[in-house]
């Protein structure tokens, strides 16, 4: 007969296991590039705790890094409250790892998706800190090239992708599939693509305005509550005025995302002729992600059925854009696309 011990053994074990790897944050082994010094302590988890690798300040040399790889420790870990300290180096490092050729294509989305949403992260919490802003920038302008690098690097990005909702994964989604699908359009120049792309980043930063009970609400939104949300779009544009560091072309998309081309969007009911095609742009990536990604209220659609109800045409989104889009989508395999 089992004892409680045996019945309780693994439970225990696997709650130890989850609050030990609590407080810390995985990283890529192939991310630190070697002989560098690092501001961040490393750490491996041997399967029951946390042990230190290397610490701060010293350097990581590039025969204990081979020595990682060799046992197949690919992933290492961060405490979290050095979790500035390795974004940082991540930001300052990023052209070089998206070049470095012992990278894996996989590797390298997972390593961009994860370093734009901590950006994301901090934008949210201090919008109008310069230095968030000017991060963002230099983080877009450093690895657009690599997410327009063809179709295998805009699969990587969706097979990276969180299906969960959170606002910081849901705005490095609308970025990668409003870059994509504006290169898609003809959309060619790095300048351009720049502009938009960090406006698509930015587009939800309003959201920061409104509070945690209407934004994680469970059930639907009562009247004063969706006026308090059709605010965002000007919010964001507020927001980013203050510091005044992103091109004038950046503010289309934050706020003209929920604009239709039926006018019935908002703020300010703009209709086709006065939709930018940036803001065209956006409200396909937005609303596609928004419906395919699981929030408290609902479960999320499938990527069939949501192109099939923004294709009605009291949606209100752009025709031509809409068909580019599928198109973009059509040679993905619809279980990595969701
Ligand atoms: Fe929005
Ligand atoms: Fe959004």
């Amino acid at each position: 007969m089992l004892s409680i011990i045996d019945i309780m053994g693994p439970i225990v074990e696997s709650v130890q296991k989850r609050q030990d790897l609590l407080g810390y944050i995985p990283i890529y082994t192939r991310s630190l590039a070697a002989d560098n010094i690092l501001d961040f302590d490393l750490y491996v988890f041997d399967g029951r705790d946390m042990v230190l690798f290397r610490s701060s300040q010293s350097s990581l040399t590039s025969e204990s890094c081979s020595d990682l790889l060799k046992r197949n420790l690919n992933r290492l870990y961060v405490s979290a409250n050095q979790r500035h300290e390795y974004q940082q180096y991540i930001r300052t490092n990023i052209s070089q790892i998206l070049e470095d050729k012992s990278v894996d294509d996989f590797t390298k989305a997972s390593i961009v998706y994860d370093s734009a949403k901590e950006l994301v992260r901090d934008v949210f919490a201090d919008p109008t800190k310069c230095q968030h802003i000017k991060d963002s920038q230099a983080f877009v302008e450093s690895t657009i090239l690599y997410v327009l690098k063809g179709q295998n690097a805009f699969l990587n990005m969706l097979r990276v992708m969180s299906f969960d909702y959170t606002v910081f994964t849901h705005s490095v989604n609308v970025y990668t599939f409003s870059l994509a699908l504006a290169h898609a359009a003809g959309i060619a120049k790095t300048d351009e693509l720049i502009k938009l792309a960090t406006g698509a980043l930015l587009h939800d930063v309003g959201k920061t305005r409104i509070s945690e009970s209407i934004l994680h609400k469970s059930g639907p939104l009562d009247q004063s509550e969706w006026q308090i949300m059709h605010r965002h779009p000007q919010w964001g544009v507020e927001l980013m005025s203050e510091t005044d560091l992103i091109p004038q072309e950046s503010y289309i998309p934050i706020s003209q995302h929920h604009e239709r081309e039926s006018g019935r969007g908002y703020p300010d009911g703009l209709g086709h002729d006065d939709i930018h095609i940036y803001g065209k742009i956006v409200a396909i990536a937005d609303a596609f992600d928004a419906m395919t990604t699981n929030r408290v209220y609902r479960a999320a659609e499938g990527t069939f059925s949501t192109l099939k109800t923004m294709s009605a045409p009291e949606e209100g989104f752009d025709e031509p854009l809409l068909r580019q889009f599928i198109r973009l989508l059509g040679p993905v395999r619809p279980d990595i696309v969701r």
